[in-house]
């Protein structure tokens, strides 16, 4: 066993600290109050290859493993949430059943432009009537010819609108429940496929959050992923992955809130004393410091098993559910660490809570997580 990072990962590491650092740090404030999202962010990121961490050369991807990309979006994280999951969603939702379903040409094509970051990604899975119970979706696509005609909404999706290809989930046997999903490539652009309701949010303010709407949306058959029926198992093994890149957001989240608890506590006298030399503070921040490590330790575990080739989805439920409840827990307590000045706009320990939210929620709730777990578990 070796906890080492490897000299690539930790090159990688601080390479993405750095860029987190002077490019998207000081503008993360000012964009979650704006709700805007910085495709410019992206472009730098394809510059710097994270926009195809695991992918090989071929597919224009840098061949590194899937434990840099979960250090990628931890950096990422630490300073601005938004842009961890821009990455998490563009690279394991879009690209990798791509790269793991697709056929040569697809991932000519489609992982190509994913990969350099000529194109970002999307993942469209859940709709209003089927979040956690996804098999109910009502999106159809029905064989015509050579096409696939698409009716139906999805909401949720991230890198909703400012996406260029997304990954649609519709069934083509409304009668069958889970064998009746298939999967589809849908550029943004082609007829028939729009955009509605941007929603406003508590947090991840810069990462757009919107409904996709298909009415008569013409896709041609060589957009569909895999083969007729096989959506489901190409959705639940994507998110088998993904999981464990909003776990890494996680971890990212509660670090940045500790280290800037760490450096107020410090700081901050009261009674003529820096308040960490209060045991109720100093011991505080020691439980944030072990639960965000022990966040670590099981998100760099799921990514090094599905780098090893070895089964990983639930080493992933458990970082996801773990980590992002770490992430709730550990925020909260940095604004209390902060006093009132913490429930101010004044310092970023707000902005930290509220991101951490959603790590209990998407990709599956936590609730769902433990049912994944559980029925791993006893099955
Ligand atoms: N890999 C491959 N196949 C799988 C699988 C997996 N991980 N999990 C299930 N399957 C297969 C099963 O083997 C079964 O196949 P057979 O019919 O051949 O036996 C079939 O799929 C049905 O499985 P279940 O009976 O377990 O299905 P279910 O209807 O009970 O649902 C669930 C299971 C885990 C609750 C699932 O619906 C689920 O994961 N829900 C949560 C949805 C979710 O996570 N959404 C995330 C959207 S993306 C997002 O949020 C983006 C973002 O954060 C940025
Ligand atoms: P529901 O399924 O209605 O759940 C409501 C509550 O009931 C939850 O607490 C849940 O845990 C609980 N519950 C439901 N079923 C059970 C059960 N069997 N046992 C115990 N408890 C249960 N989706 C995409 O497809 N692509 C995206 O890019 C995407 N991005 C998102 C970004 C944001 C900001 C948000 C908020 C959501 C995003 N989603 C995306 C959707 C997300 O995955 C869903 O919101 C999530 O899966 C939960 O579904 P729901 O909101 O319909 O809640």
């Amino acid at each position: 066993m070796n906890f080492q990072l490897t000299e690539e990962q930790d090159m990688l590491r601080k390479m993405v600290r750095d860029f987190a650092k002077n490019d998207v740090e000081p503008t993360a404030a000012e964009r979650d109050e704006e709700e805007r999202f910085d495709r410019g962010i992206f472009d730098k990121m394809a510059e710097l290859g994270l926009t195809g961490i695991p992918w090989p050369e071929e597919y224009g991807g840098i061949g590194a493993d899937y434990v840099s990309y979960v250090i990628a979006v931890e950096e990422l994280s630490r300073v601005c949430a938004s842009t961890g999951v821009t990455l998490s969603a563009h690279l394991s939702l879009a690209s990798w059943p791509i790269y793991k379903y697709g056929n040569e040409e697809q991932k000519k094509n489609f992982l190509y432009r994913l990969a350099t970051g000529e194109a970002l990604g999307a993942y469209a899975l859940s709709e209003p009537g089927a979040g956690s119970d996804v098999a109910s979706m009502k999106t159809v696509a029905v064989k015509d010819h050579d096409d696939y005609i698409l009716n139906g909404n999805k909401v949720w999706i991230t890198n909703g609108g400012v996406a260029d290809l997304y990954l649609v989930f519709a069934k083509t046997n409304p009668d069958a429940k889970h064998k009746g999903v298939s999967a589809f490539i849908v550029e943004k652009g082609t007829e028939g496929f729009s955009f509605g309701k941007k929603e406003k949010k508590l947090g991840i303010r810069s990462s757009p959050t919107t409904e996709l709407v298909f009415e008569n949306c013409r896709v041609p058959k060589e957009n569909m992923l895999g083969a007729e029926g096989d959506g489901f198992k190409i959705a639940m093994s994507t998110l088998d992955g993904g999981r464990n890149g909003i776990a890494a957001q996680a971890v990212g989240i509660a670090q940045g809130a500790l280290d800037a608890a760490v450096e107020y506590a410090k700081g901050r006298e009261q009674f003529g004393k820096p308040i960490a030399t209060n045991q109720g503070i100093s011991f505080k921040l020691a439980d944030m410091a072990t639960a965000i490590e022990a966040s670590r330790l099981l998100t760099y575990q799921a990514a090094w098993l599905e780098s090893n080739d070895l089964p990983y989805g639930k080493a992933s439920a458990m970082s996801k559910l773990f980590a992002g409840d770490t992430a709730m827990q550990v925020t909260t307590e940095a604004v209390q660490v902060f006093g009132g000045y913490g429930y101010t706009k004044d310092y970023p320990v707000e902005r930290y809570m509220r991101d951490a939210k959603i790590t209990q929620i998407y990709e599956g709730t936590n609730e769902i997580q433990r049912l994944v777990i559980g029925r791993m578990l006893t099955k």
